[in-house]
């Protein structure tokens, strides 16, 4: 048996989510960050798959509809940030059954890689809607809908996004998270269903404004994004702050990304803006950097 690899790219949601959980479209971009996964034979000494992530290597060989692996070392490398809201449990699903899929010498398409990762994705957090696989394992612009049926396609953006991440400092659980607002949105579906609505709204006014490049408009969609999911109880004082320093240093917008409950936010710079954003965010004590896509 010869070594296998598999990666899969981090990603950042640029509007929608939560939302697009409750059918609603969101805006995902792929990062040039990734999650890299190698396994390694070591003989019959048994399987060498830390513990932790044991039920997800389970979930990919049986989505892979493989024989559970012995034998093997896993190893995993990767530069992308974990557990903040930039789909790190996403990309080492795809990672993991790209390189499960290689053991076999099977090369999955993006859409195999997604859907089979999208399973592994459960076993992180139990509904998810299907944009952190999908944008893991295809990268780029990315219009996505729950469905069903699940469909995504590429947005063609008017110009580069001047986007920056900026983390909270506060690691997030995207299960509590997706679970704590599905559980409130049950209970007063009558509340929930308009801010999910409006959140929808700001998605389709925002791929408008990304293919005009329209950046003014679409930092004012970002800023209006964040105070729905402030509204829905899923933002924290510390991604309030990060939003609120990222504006008064000067961005278009910005709001959390991904789960919220801690981790990461994302501000939109003016154009060619984005070394001096980070810079004062960083003279403001957060941890910024300027979001390569990919
Ligand atoms: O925090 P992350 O990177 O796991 O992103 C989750 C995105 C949600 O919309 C909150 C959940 C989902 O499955 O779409």
């Amino acid at each position: 048996m010869n070594e296998a690899r598999g990666s899969g790219r981090g990603k950042i949601i640029l509007l929608g989510e939560h939302a697009v959980v409750h059918g609603e479209p969101a805006i995902a971009t792929g990062l040039g960050q990734e999650v890299r996964i190698r396994l390694v034979p070591v003989g019959e000494g048994g399987p060498r798959v830390p513990e932790v992530l044991r039920p997800a290597v389970d979930a990919a060989t049986a989505a892979l509809g493989m024989s559970p692996t012995r034998g093997l070392a896993l190893e995993i490398a990767g530069d992308l940030p974990v557990a903040v809201g930039l789909g790190s449990s996403a990309a080492l699903s795809v990672a993991l059954v790209r390189a499960l899929a290689a053991l076999d010498r099977r090369a999955l398409s993006p859409s195999e890689a997604a859907r089979l990762a999208n399973e592994v994705e459960k076993v992180f957090h139990g509904t998810p809607s299907g944009i952190d696989a999908t944008t893991a394992a295809h990268g780029g612009l990315l219009w996505f809908e729950t469905g069903p049926p699940m469909r995504w396609e590429e947005v063609a953006a008017g110009g580069p996004l001047p986007l920056v991440v900026a983390l909270s400092g506060e690691e997030h659980d995207t299960g509590r998270s997706v679970g704590g607002l599905r559980r409130r949105a049950e209970s007063s579906p009558e509340v929930y269903g308009p801010v999910f609505g409006a959140i929808g709204g700001l998605v389709r006014a925002g791929r408008a404004a990304i293919e005009r490049a329209a950046w003014p408009l679409l930092g004012e969609l970002m800023s209006m994004n964040h105070a729905l999911l402030r509204a829905c109880g899923v933002s924290t004082d510390a991604l309030d702050r990060v939003v609120d320093d990222a504006l008064r240093c000067g961005a278009l917008g910005a709001k959390l990304t991904g789960a919220g409950g801690g981790g990461a936010a994302i501000a939109l710079a003016s154009p060619d803006g984005e070394a001096d954003l980070v810079a004062a965010l960083r003279g403001r004590g957060w941890n910024a950097f300027r979001a390569r896509s990919a």
